[in-house]
This record gives structure tokens, C-alpha cells and sequence, in this order.
């Protein structure tokens, strides 16, 4: 259930995500026109420069689409997930906001594509906030489609192509305009009240008075004249139909309104549109002014439209040259028409027949070139399919055919690692002149639940399983988790031992796990003689003696700690410590049975607490480990024998201790709670 709620959340979430995210990225004028509508809201707009809630604009796109995209790959899926939770928790608040205080009229979710009310909105993001929370709460569910290295090739992609798809919608015009102004729109239909379309409503209440008390009415149960009207207050209950162009005029500069000779003249007319001509761009005037002498010469006539006033008007005559005249029309309105400050328009009687960026005005240098040619020459003359394809092209299928790679080499790493046999296996892991194995072991101590720990397995088996690691590598658990971990664990890339065994063989011992149960679960080896469990559980070198038998007679691998106090290391007596550990313990092995045991060198002082040896100091204290077992076994039973080194051992501080010869990976406490973490050592060994 719990797998099927995290990715059903999962997909919604990234369904929403990369289309509002697209969406936004594909206009972000308009974006930035509601962020800055919000900040108006909040009397801040004064505070927000243009170039600040533009890049804010571009900024919000981006991490749309890219959490959109990331929870559709479950990539980094915990940050992603605690990400997507806080983005929802802002969301929600401030559509609460909107819903109650009705700052804006829709919401800007979706652009211009898909206009919600504020309540819409709200039970939208309370749907989200809802899935985010669940994707939180269990976000190692969600199936990955890629492996951790191509991840970053997927994010790094998405990141650039949102920009790109900004930068592109802001140099030209956004690739898919849904406003009322877009091209093959008739401005007059558009502005048109069908007969049948329901009017405003209003309400009207009177106030009136009689024998000093007031009261008040409505017409239906307006009162004899014995009352005195004092007062009348009428409302409005009901906006009626709004055509969707409600708010287009243009006023010339004597003050007459041109609408309607401009929308009815028969042939073309060119808008140039600039809501602010403070802020419009005037590097491509010379363009322009070409564009006005064509006009002229076909009998096109030719308005600047605009906002602006006077003052500004010249100075943009002034830098510019301009000669054409200027008109007036609402900022808002205007800067719905285009999103380009100025861009062009191209009108054959009230139909919008070509748009133009500034920065790309259709090329007149034919000066002869007919307004009909003209008129093909805008830049959005692609069908809306043709540009959803091209999107498909340029984002979607790059990326499928990443996971398509991704998924065929994990696939085919799979195949040949089943075809290496065991043994195989093993001597792959030992170099040349060393033939002992290196070895990551993690041991978790009392820490993770059932699910928890579940969840940690199988994301460390999922990443070593699609990247082969250069050392075995052993997860020690608590009991509880052996027999589920086991079930799906890959044994040969990731092996599974417990943290304890029973002295006794079987019976009436309560609470005891022996060491024949272990290995039924699956387990193959075990830590003993760790010094939380010799100093909390006063396990003595004879207990321990007893549970490396029993360890060994049940067919399990030990991981068989040493190591010295701080007082001990002061005294430097940390040689006579492990000896006496070694000799306590295991010493009495047969150099058969002793081929099974993987020392851990762990100083106590070093253990959790942040503190670790120098890779000297392990080196040198490995390097007489050695020495001892050669005295009790021999050179070659020596050289065999893997020797960890274990205490606050890190992704940081891995590769200089494991460079050392005697040192051959590591038995590792905090740091293997995390995957990330754990891996981060592993991969000292690459
Ligand atoms: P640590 O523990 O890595 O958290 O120091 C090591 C251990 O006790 O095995």
C-alpha cells in the first residue's frame, strides 16, 4: 500500500510540476507580471526591482520543472521529497492567503494555460500538499529509473534546458501563446457580448426611517409611505458574461478613440506595442523605423501603442527618431497583447495576422516584399503540435534515451556478474600482491526500525547492484532485520551479518539469538567481541571464545573486534591490549578455522566519537596485528587474513586509511546509516 500511495503521489506531483514549471518557463514576462501583481498585493512591489522579479520569475520556473522532473526519475529522492514538501507548505500558504484576502484574481499556477480560481487553486494545493507528504514519508519507495551516476546528467539537463526555455520564450515570444491577443485572433469577436450571455447582477438595499428607528429594504419588501427614505446602497452580486478582450482601446493622442477605425479598416495595420517606454528595449529601433517606412510606402497605417506618457513619449521620439504616431492604451492590456517591451503587431482588419519579438522583426530589406509575404514571416508560424514535438526532441527524448542506456548497462552488468562464479567473485576483490579481501562492513549498532532499516538495504543494494563496488562490502543488522533484509539482498555484492551470537548453542536461554539462528536467516557473518558489547555486557575473552566456536561451527564468518582504551593508548599499551584480545578469544582456532575470522581494529576512543586514529597510527597497530597472527599462523595465513580498521571511519578520511598496506577496509558505525554516506567510503576503494 504504502508503495503504491508513494508513487501514485509521485507521479501527480511530477505531472504538475513539469507542466506548471513548462508553462512558466515558456512565459516568463508573465510570470514575473503576477509575482510582481502579488508583491502589489503586499505593498512591496516598490521594493522589487524589474530584473529582481524577473530572475525570480525564471528562478521559480526552474525549480518547478526540475522537482517536477527529479520526482518523476526519483532522483535524490530524499531531498527531492523534503524539497517538494516545503515548496507545497509555501504554496498552500499563500494560496490560503489568496483565497481569503482575493489579492489576485487567479492564482498564475499554470500561466496563462489553464486559469483557476482561488478556490480552485486552494483544493489543488491541498490535493499536492497532501501527495508531497506522502512522497515524504516514504520517498525510498518511489522505483528509480536511473542509477545514481547518470542522475546527475538528468539534473544538470533539466536545470539548463528550463533556463534555455526561458531565455528563448524571453529573446523571441513564448512558443505557445493561450491569451486572447494570440495570432488568428479577431479582436472584435473577441470583444463581443453574445445575446444570450448573462448580465451583471446588482442588488439594491434602502435604508429608510420611521418614528426614529432605521430599517432596511429591498425592492421587493419596500415599506408604505409612513417610512422616510434616507439612504440607498446598491452591489454588485454577479459579474456576468466577460469577453475575453474587455479592455482593448486605443486612444489617440487628441484624445479620440481610434478602436473601432482601426479594427474595421480593411487592410493591414501595424501596432507597435510598448506598455512602458521607459523600459523598452530601443536596441533594434533602426528595424523599426524600417518597418514605419515600409508601412508608409504600402499604406499601412502604423501606431505605437503604449501606456506611456508624454514625457517619455519624446524621449523615446528623441533617441530613437522616432516619426510615427503614438497612441494610448492600458499597461495591463498591453502587456497581455505581447510579451515583448516593444514588440510588433500586424493586423489585417481586426485579425492578428503576425507577432514579432523586437529582436526578431521580420526582414524587410525587399522593400517591395508584399504585406501578404510579411504576414507569413512571424516567428510563431509552427502549429502548436509541431512545437510539442519539438520539445518532445529536444528534452524528452534525450532523457529517454539516457534511462534507456542506464537501464540496458545495469542490466547487462547484472547478466555478467551472474556469470562470474563465487570464487571468481572473491579473487576479484584481492590485488595482485595482496591476496586478502578488502572489505566496507557497516554495523547499525541499535539503530532503524524494520521499514527503516528495509528501506536502507535495499537503496544500498540497488546502487551497488547497478555499480559494482571494488570491495565486498557486509551490512551487520540488528536480529530483527536479518530475515526480511536477506529476502531481497544480493549476497554477492552485498553481504549480510548480524552484531551478535549466543554463547550457548540452544535452550532455555530467554532473549537469546544463537548463533545456528543467524545463520538460518540467511546471515553469513557476525561481529563479536565488540567493546560496547565486552564493556555494557561484560563479555569477557572466555564468553567470546564460545561464541566464535559457535559462530564457526554454524558455517558464519566473524568479524572479531580489538582494540585499546584511551587510558590503555596513553600508556601505550595498545600492542599488549590486541594481543591479549587475539589470544583471549580466537588464538585457539586452527589456521583452517582461523581463515574465517575478519579482524576489526577499533580503538574505543575512537569509536562515535569523532575522534579517529591518524592513518599512521592504524597503519602501525594493523601492521603488528599482522605480525602477531604471522607468529601464531604464519606468513601466509597472515598475508590472508583482512584486517579492519574501525571509530568515526568516513567518506572523508577512508581513502588516506585505506591506502595503507595493512589496512583493508573498514567496520563502520555512524556513517553506514546513510547510503550516501556508506557509499562514500566504498568507493574509497575505487
Ligand atoms: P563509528 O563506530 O564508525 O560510529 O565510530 C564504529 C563501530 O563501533 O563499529
Amino acid at each position: 500500500m504504502k508503495t503504491i500511495a508513494a508513487n501514485a503521489c509521485r507521479i501527480v506531483l511530477a505531472l504538475t510540476f513539469i507542466f506548471s514549471g513548462y508553462v512558466k518557463a515558456s512565459d516568463p514576462l508573465g510570470t514575473q507580471y503576477k509575482i510582481h501583481d502579488y508583491l502589489e498585493a503586499l505593498g512591496l512591489a516598490a521594493y522589487a526591482p524589474d530584473w529582481l522579479t524577473l530572475c525570480s520569475s525564471i528562478a521559480l520556473s526552474a525549480v518547478e520543472f526540475s522537482l517536477g522532473i527529479f520526482m518523476l526519475f526519483a532522483i535524490r529522492r530524499r531531498a527531492t521529497s523534503a524539497a517538494m514538501l516545503l515548496f507545497m507548505m509555501a504554496m498552500t500558504a499563500i494560496t490560503v492567503w489568496i483565497a481569503i484576502a482575493d489579492p489576485v484574481s487567479d492564482c498564475g499556477c499554470f500561466g496563462d494555460a489553464v486559469i483557476l480560481t482561488n478556490m480552485q487553486t486552494l483544493a489543488k494545493n491541498i490535493v499536492l500538499l497532501a501527495c508531497a507528504a506522502t512522497v515524504y514519508a516514504w520517498p525510498l519507495r518511489m522505483y528509480r529509473f536511473i542509477s545514481r551516476p547518470a542522475q546527475w546528467i538528468a539534473i544538470n539537463y533539466t536545470i539548463l534546458f528550463s533556463l534555455a526555455s526561458s531565455i528563448v520564450s524571453l529573446y523571441l515570444l513564448p512558443p505557445f501563446d493561450f491569451r486572447p491577443y494570440h495570432i488568428g485572433a479577431d479582436l472584435l469577436k473577441g470583444m463581443e457580448i453574445p445575446a444570450d450571455a448573462p448580465q451583471p447582477q446588482f442588488t439594491t438595499t434602502f435604508v429608510l426611517e420611521k418614528n426614529g428607528e432605521r430599517k432596511e429594504f429591498t425592492l421587493d419588501d419596500y415599506p408604505d409611505s409612513t417610512w422616510t427614505f434616507v439612504d440607498s446602497k446598491t452591489v454588485q452580486t454577479s459579474e456576468g458574461y466577460v469577453p475575453p478582450i474587455h479592455d482593448f482601446s486605443i486612444q489617440l493622442e487628441d484624445g479620440t478613440d481610434a478602436t473601432d477605425n482601426i479594427l474595421t479598416h480593411k487592410g493591414y495595420t501595424f501596432l507597435l506595442i510598448s506598455p512602458h517606454l521607459e523600459t523598452a528595449d530601443d536596441s533594434n529601433f533602426g528595424d523599426i523605423d524600417r518597418i514605419y517606412e515600409y508601412a508608409k510606402q504600402h499604406d499601412i497605417p502604423f501606431y505605437c501603442l503604449t501606456a506611456s506618457t508624454g514625457k517619455a513619449i519624446q524621449h523615446w521620439q528623441d533617441i530613437t527618431g522616432a516619426e510615427y504616431p503614438f497612441a494610448n492604451t492600458d499597461e495591463t492590456t498591453l502587456k497581455t497583447v505581447i510579451r515583448s517591451n516593444p514588440g510588433l503587431l500586424m493586423l489585417r482588419g481586426p485579425v492578428i495576422v503576425g507577432k514579432w519579438s523586437h529582436n526578431a522583426l521580420p526582414d524587410i530589406s525587399d522593400p517591395d516584399v508584399s504585406p501578404d509575404k510579411l504576414q507569413s514571416l512571424h516567428d510563431n508560424t509552427r502549429p502548436a503540435s509541431q512545437k510539442v514535438l519539438l520539445v518532445i526532441l529536444w528534452f524528452i527524448l534525450p532523457l529517454t534515451m539516457l534511462t534507456l542506456a542506464d537501464r540496458t548497462w545495469a542490466w547487462t552488468k547484472w547478466i555478467r556478474r551472474k556469470r562470474v562464479k563465487p570464487q571468481q567473485h572473491i579473487k576479484h576483490l584481492k590485488t595482485k600482491n595482496n591476496m586478502r579481501k578488502k572489505i566496507v562492513a557497516g554495523n547499525w549498532k541499535m539503530n532503524m526500525n524494520l521499514q527503516e532499516g528495509i528501506a536502507l538495504a535495499k537503496e544500498l543494494n540497488d546502487t551497488l547492484t547497478a555499480e559494482k563496488p571494488n570491495c565486498g562490502v557486509i551490512i551487520c543488522t540488528p536480529f530483527i532485520h536479518l530475515a526480511s533484509v536477506a529476502q531481497f539482498l544480493n549476497q554477492d555484492v552485498v553481504a549480510l551479518g548480524a552484531e551478535n551470537c549466543a554463547d550457548k548453542e540452544k535452550g532455555a536461554f530467554t532473549g537469546e539469538v544463537s548463533a545456528e539462528m543467524v545463520k538460518s536467516t540467511g546471515a553469513q557473518y557476525v561481529i563479536l567481541g565488540h567493546s560496547e558489547r565486552r564493556e555494557y555486557y561484560n563479555e569477557t575473552p572466555e564468553i567470546l571464545k564460545e561464541k566464535v566456536l559457535l559462530a564457526l561451527k554454524n558455517g558464519l564468518k566473524v568479524i572479531f573486534c580489538i582494540g585499546e582504551s584511551k587510558e590503555e593508548r596513553e600508556a601505550n599499551k595498545q600492542n599488549e591490549v590486541v594481543k591479549a584480545e587475539l589470544e583471549g578469544s580466537v588464538f585457539n582456532l586452527t589456521a583452517e578455522e582461523f581463515a574465517n575470522i575478519v579482524i576489526a581494529y577499533e580503538p574505543i576512543w575512537a569509536i562515535g566519537t569523532g575522534l579517529t586514529a591518524t592513518a599512521e597510527q592504524a597503519e602501525d597497530i594493523h601492521a603488528y596485528i599482522r605480525s602477531v597472527v604471522a607468529e601464531k599462523y604464519g606468513q601466509e595465513v597472515a598475508d590472508n587474513t583482512s584486517i579492519l580498521y574501525g571509530g568515526s571511519c568516513k567518506a572523508s578520511n577512508a581513502p588516506e586509511l585505506f591506502a595503507k598496506p595493512d589496512i583493508d577496509g573498514g567496520l563502520i558505525g555512524g556513517a553506514s546509516l546513510k547510503a550516501a554516506d556508506f557509499k562514500g567510503i566504498i568507493d574509497a576503494w575505487k
